[in-house]
């Protein structure tokens, strides 16, 4: 009794606080950490506030999950070969949205106690956002991430906000989101979202570009794909109608084949597609870059003028031109010297 006594005003003397508690952010499903490092690691507790039972115990150099609390059970681990080197984290399995909480690492020897928090928020991360040109404008969408998703626009980088946004879900389940930026899409410009989770500032950025080119046959068209230099693409999609391909950015050194024709990608993003026919191979290509960050696509409209016609018109035009300025400049030279042959004459008289 009297021992009691001693040992409870020696942990209450003793008590250390950490200042700051520790945020993880942890992924729905996924494993995770939740960080302490202690020197009094012969005990061990982890709690969870609004739990009586513990989250994890450890003490006698074994776990005692007798004390756990059932909603944990076979969900947590020490790292039980690290505990001698003061690693007192915990282990939590698949990770589920009530595992969000603050929690507490306890730990003890049988005279000194520490203790410290740590807070664990739950995410899922934005996998996908779909870009689309639509009647009203521009649309970027996203479904299935936590916690609430928020957007944010710009054209050629700039901040724009003339846009709507709908968000749906709740506490405890996924939301999704889906915003328009009410703008005709202009040519060369660059339209972007981002968008992020909570109170995060790590974004998804998703962008849209549409470009014109015009070649004539035998040209070699430049196709632009959305290359960053900080976040340059994982893969490279290039499609045209029904046809795709995909590359790897770091491989793409490599000749590669499209719809029968070789083509290269630049360092830059430029795809360069080489022998062109007008009939086959107008329309409309479309080229998307993905990283596990960003997602960028642009369309690019690919027009092979005919060549003999326009060459033809333009050279016909270009001589005709060329002919009656002739003509006109020699008309102009012969008056000039006739009405000056005609002055002097009547100077002499
Ligand atoms: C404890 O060990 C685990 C497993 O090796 C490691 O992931 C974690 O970062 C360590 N924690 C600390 C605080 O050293
Ligand atoms: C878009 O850029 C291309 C290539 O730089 C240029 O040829 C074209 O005229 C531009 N279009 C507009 C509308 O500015
Ligand atoms: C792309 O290339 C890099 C570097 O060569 C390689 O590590 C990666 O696994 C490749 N990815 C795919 C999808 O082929
Ligand atoms: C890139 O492509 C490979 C193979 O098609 C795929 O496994 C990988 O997930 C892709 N990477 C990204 C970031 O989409």
């Amino acid at each position: 009794m009297k021992q009691a006594i001693w040992t409870f005003l020696l942990f209450w003397s003793i008590s250390l606080t950490t200042g700051g508690d520790v945020t993880v952010t942890c992924v729905l499903t996924s494993d995770c950490v939740l960080p302490c490092t202690s020197p009094y690691y012969d005990i061990i507790h982890w709690y969870k506030d609004g739990k009586s039972s513990s989250v994890h115990t450890f003490y006698d150099k074994a776990d005692h999950l007798e004390y756990q609390d059932a909603d944990f059970k076979g969900q947590t681990s020490l790292f039980n070969n690290q505990i001698s080197q003061g690693n007192t984290s915990l282990l939590l399995r698949a990770i589920r949205f009530q595992d969000e909480g603050r929690y507490k690492c306890y730990t003890a020897t049988s005279s000194v106690n520490k203790e410290q928090f740590v807070w664990l928020k739950v995410k899922v991360p934005v996998k996908w956002v779909d870009i689309k040109m639509t009647s009203e404008g521009i649309s970027c969408s996203t479904k299935d991430v936590f916690p609430n998703p928020k957007i944010s626009w710009y054209r050629d980088g700039s901040s724009e906000n003339t846009f709507t946004v709908n968000t749906q879900g709740d506490k405890e389940s996924l939301f999704s989101l889906s915003s328009v930026l009410s703008q005709s899409v202009k040519e060369n410009t660059t339209y972007s979202c981002a968008i992020s989770l909570g109170d995060e500032s790590q974004n998804y950025i998703a962008s849209l570009r549409k470009e014109n080119v015009e070649i004539y046959p035998g040209q070699d068209a430049a196709i632009h794909c959305p290359v960053s230099q900080e976040n340059p693409g994982i893969n490279i999609t290039l499609t045209f109608g029904e046809s795709s391909i995909t590359l790897n950015y770091s491989q793409r050194s490599q000749p590669h084949t499209f719809r029968g024709k070789t083509f290269h990608l630049a360092h830059d993003g430029t795809i360069t597609i080489h022998n062109l026919e007008s009939d086959k191979d107008s329309g409309t290509y479309i080229c998307e870059s993905l990283t596990t960050k960003s997602r960028g696509v642009v369309h690019t409209l690919l027009k092979i003028n005919s060549a003999n016609h326009h060459v033809g018109v333009g050279v016909g035009v270009g001589v005709g031109i060329a002919v009656i300025v002739i003509i006109v400049v020699i008309g102009i030279i012969a008056a000039i010297i006739y009405l000056i042959r005609r002055n002097k004459g009547q100077g002499v008289m």
